[in-house]
């Protein structure tokens, strides 16, 4: 009996110290994984890389992973268009699970496209743990429409469009194409429901999944960015989970008067009585915020 005793008085302080290290190689911060958005890519020293430094910068000692999706970021942006979404998620999923700095939690933030991307690894992948999501102007309920992209794909873009008009819920499509997977029709719910590979399934249309559910939940925060002048996601709505009624494409509502709310398929509304949910604006277009506005609302959240 006694040596037993005596191992547990003497490993004990080993074992606490045993999950230190982890802590220490992040410097006492909570690391954060960051999913770019379309037409971007992990590493652009004006976009994801500036960001990266920046936080790197306010919160020292933090480990920032920027996701390149594929082996370069030529093909980390062309994924940003042309990758199954689902497969993105998995690949993603894997890494994180795979990454020893990560074990013990870590925050995520995602921009535009990349923000519905990194709620869907919240839904599907509840290890290692994330602990606060930050949606960085994230279409949470799809598009219905493409005003204008991004940066300097505008050729692309125009491609894309006539591809989705064309049919986005046709089976070649939505393999094919990114945004297309997330191409909310609120005139062809029943196509959006039947067909949308990636959207309508983390989004609970076709049947509650109680895993989504349950691991949505396990979030501590959940804070999603409207930017007001925004003009390049349809409707803006999307930003805070909100979307067109369906059956017509002028009246939008609100997340809380929602379906997915009202019969709380996916614990949002839980989410939202337990103070989960952040609901911040933005004033610019698009991604737009300086370091300050950042610095004062997103920061805090990360620390
Ligand atoms: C952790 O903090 C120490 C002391 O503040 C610093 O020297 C070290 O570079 C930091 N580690 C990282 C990964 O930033
Ligand atoms: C629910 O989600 C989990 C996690 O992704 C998955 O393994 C499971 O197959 C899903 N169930 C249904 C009914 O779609």
């Amino acid at each position: 009996m006694t040596p037993v005793f005596l191992w547990f008085l003497v490993a004990a302080p080993v074992l606490l110290g045993a999950g230190s290290p982890v802590h220490d190689s992040n410097n006492g911060t909570t690391p954060l994984v960051i999913w770019h958005g379309m037409g971007d890519n992990c590493c652009n020293p004006l976009s994801m890389g500036a960001i990266k430094k920046m936080i790197e910068e306010e919160i020292s000692g933090i480990y920032v992973l920027s996701l390149m999706i594929g082996k370069n970021v030529i093909q980390d942006t062309e994924n940003g268009f042309f990758m199954d979404v689902n497969d993105q998620v998995s690949m993603v999923c894997a890494q994180l699970a795979q990454d020893p700095k990560l074990k013990g939690g870590y925050n995520a933030m995602g921009f535009s496209q990349g923000a519905q991307f990194l709620r869907a690894v919240a839904q599907r992948c509840p290890t290692p743990p994330m602990k606060t999501l930050i949606s960085v102007g994230g279409q949470h309920q799809g598009v219905y429409g493409l005003p204008r992209c991004p940066g300097e794909s505008s050729e692309l873009c125009d491609m894309i469009r006539k591809a989705l008009n064309s049919g986005a819920y046709s089976a070649l499509v939505q393999k094919h194409l990114v945004q297309a997977q997330y191409w909310h029709d609120p005139l062809n719910d029943d196509l959006y429901k039947k067909y949308s590979l990636f959207l309508a399934d983390i989004n609970q249309e076709r049947v509650v999944n109680e895993t989504y559910k349950k691991n949505l939940q396990l979030l501590e925060k959940f804070v999603m960015v409207k930017f007001l002048k925004d003009t390049v996601v349809d409707p803006v709505d999307s930003e805070w989970f909100g979307f067109l009624k369906t059956g017509q494409a002028k009246e939008t509502e609100t997340l809380q008067e929602s379906v997915l709310y009202k019969e709380d398929r996916l614990g949002l509304a839980a989410m939202d009585k337990a103070g989960k949910l952040v609901f911040l604006a933005s004033d610019g277009d698009h991604l737009q915020f300086t370091r300050e506005w950042f610095t004062a609302n997103l920061l805090p959240y990360l620390r």
